[in-house]
């Protein structure tokens, strides 16, 4: 049984942007108090940017850095000082801001041959969850949409949308020539909530795809046993019957 998705609607991209940080801030108390951590999966482009900020202002209620472990969606295959790194944003824009102990915080190794980057942040994923055959469990994976419906680094029309058993592939892009690191629909579908962050008339097309049924790859993210929620502003949701 799918979960029907919550939708939420704001004016701007920084009331959107509060609404995730409380979301963050409820879900990693919720979680640290029944298991005693949270693990989360940041979404990379910019949409995330304000949310990163808003978690490092230290304006939001105390938040347990240290039970707190983060892992990313997806990744571009660079550096982790590369300016396109999703890494590279969010260590400057919050984990270099706050007490999170940098033992629980796993980067995809994208300096590395993608496949062997993928390869390997699948064991860390398994090894942090110590689940070496069954799929793990995110507390939250944050994920963004594309203006062609693409999510974390599962594009329209890549080989990566047709894995059904490894969580992290090597995924070629043609339209970007480029490698990503993407985690698959089977653990992202696995998480006890996916939350989407999306912004701007870009994503309006994409946004309306997704909520009319379309097969794109953002509307393959339906968790089975998990909450679905999507923050979208006012121009992303344009497309939206009210
Ligand atoms: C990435 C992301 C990707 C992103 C969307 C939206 O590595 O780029 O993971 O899935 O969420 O492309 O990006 P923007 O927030 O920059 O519009």
């Amino acid at each position: 049984m799918v979960s029907k998705p919550e939708l939420r609607i704001f004016d701007s991209l920084s009331e959107l942007s509060q609404a995730a940080a409380e979301e963050f801030v409820s879900q990693a108390a919720s979680a640290v108090k029944k298991t005693g951590r949270f693990s989360v999966a940041l979404s990379g482009g910019s949409t995330p940017r304000g949310l990163f900020s808003l978690l490092a202002s230290g304006d939001l209620p105390s938040i347990p850095w240290d039970k707190i472990y983060f892992f990313w969606g997806d990744e571009r295959h660079v550096p982790p000082d590369h300016p396109q790194s999703n890494y590279r944003v969010a260590n400057e824009l919050l984990l270099s801001k706050v007490s999170v102990p940098r033992e629980n915080i796993f980067r995809i190794e994208a300096e590395d041959p993608a496949d062997e980057a993928a390869q390997a942040y699948e064991q860390t994923i398994r090894d942090f969850f110590k689940a070496q055959e069954e799929v793990p469990r995110f507390d939250l994976i944050l994920l963004g949409i594309g203006p062609e419906g693409h999510t974390a680094s599962l594009f329209p029309g890549t080989g990566a949308l047709q894995e059904k058993e490894r969580l992290v592939v090597a995924n070629w892009v043609e339209k970007l020539k480029a490698h990503r690191v993407t985690m698959t629909l089977p653990l992202l579908n696995h998480a006890a909530c996916n939350v989407f962050l999306v912004s701007g008339a870009d994503k309006a097309e994409a946004v309306q795809g997704v909520f009319a049924g379309q097969a794109l790859p953002a509307g393959l993210v339906r968790p089975k046993l998990g909450r679905l929620l999507w923050l979208v502003d006012r121009e992303a949701a344009g497309g939206l019957a009210r």
